[in-house]
């Protein structure tokens, strides 16, 4: 299978706060990968430093056997390796429809400026589409800031992967979702990945999605990888059940904070 993502002795400070430290990673296409960690653990750090909108103080990332460090978010974008932020970056007043066709067009623009029409009638079929594909075209024509929130997050999703990238991290996709939902919403939010061959990381709290979805674990604990095993073994790992598992049950019975990119 082939590589996709190779991460080397990555590391990262804030000041005198260390937010990633040793991380060493790869990932093979088609692998579905859940990196779960308690608050503050640098799981978002990670994600940021990859996808190019953090600096790494050392380290070195390959994304498709190229190096990737230092270029800008937007150029790794186009090379395939797309994200999600935990916060839906969605336009408020546009309508889904409007929302994906600006993604459309702003992953299809070169140079300077749109200079094709942003509404051209092929781009608009291949919006169709890929409402369809995220089961958000029942609401093609409302402002995204009137949508459900699950609605919400799959037009973010959705937007972040018009280019049908190799790669796509996404950050707490299932946050501020309900229990009785989120299962949904992975179930949707996973099958549009296969049919568009995605190989798929996200940050996730709740360890039934984990178990339910991935292939693979990373659990970070204190800006390490303290554990890479399977859901199975990961969830069995001591450390991971006194430093991530343990955490999230207090998080849970104490109310979770659902709000905010940290
Ligand atoms: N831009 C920043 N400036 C200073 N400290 C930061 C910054 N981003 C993250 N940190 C710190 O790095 C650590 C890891 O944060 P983060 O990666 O956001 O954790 P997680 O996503 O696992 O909750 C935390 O201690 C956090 O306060
Ligand atoms: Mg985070």
């Amino acid at each position: 299978m082939a590589r996709v993502l190779e991460v080397h002795d990555l590391e990262k400070s804030f000041g005198g706060v260390v937010a990633a430290r040793d991380i060493n990673v790869t990932i093979d296409e088609g692998e579905t990968i859940g990196i779960i960690g308690a608050n503050g653990a640098g799981k978002t750090t990670f994600v940021n430093m990859v996808t190019g909108y953090l600096r790494p103080s050392a380290g070195r990332i390959e994304f498709m056997g190229r190096s990737i460090l230092g270029m800008a978010p937007r150029r790794i974008t186009t090379l395939g390796l797309c994200r999600s932020f935990q916060v839906p970056q969605v336009f408020g007043s546009e309508t889904v429809f409007e929302n994906v066709m600006i993604a459309m067009g702003i992953a299809e623009s070169r140079g300077p400026a749109l200079l094709a029409p942003l509404f051209a009638p092929a781009r608009a079929a291949r919006a169709e589409t890929h409402m369809a594909r995220y089961q958000i075209a029942d609401y093609r024509d409302v402002a995204a800031d009137a949508l459900p929130q699950g609605v919400r997050k799959l037009l973010d999703i959705a937007m972040a992967t018009v280019r049908k990238p190799k790669l796509v991290m996404l950050d707490e996709p299932t946050s501020g979702i309900s229990v009785e939902e989120k299962f949904g919403l992975m179930d949707i939010i996973m099958a549009a990945l296969r049919e568009e061959e995605t190989t798929v990381l996200f940050i996730e709290h709740d360890m039934e999605i984990v178990e339910r979805y991935v292939s693979r674990v990373l659990a970070f604990y204190q800006g390490e990888i303290i554990c890479d095993a399977p859901p199975a073994e990961a969830l069995e790992d001591p450390r991971v059940k006194e430093f991530v598992v343990g955490q999230e049950l207090h998080r849970s019975t104490h109310g979770a904070e659902e709000t905010g990119n940290a």
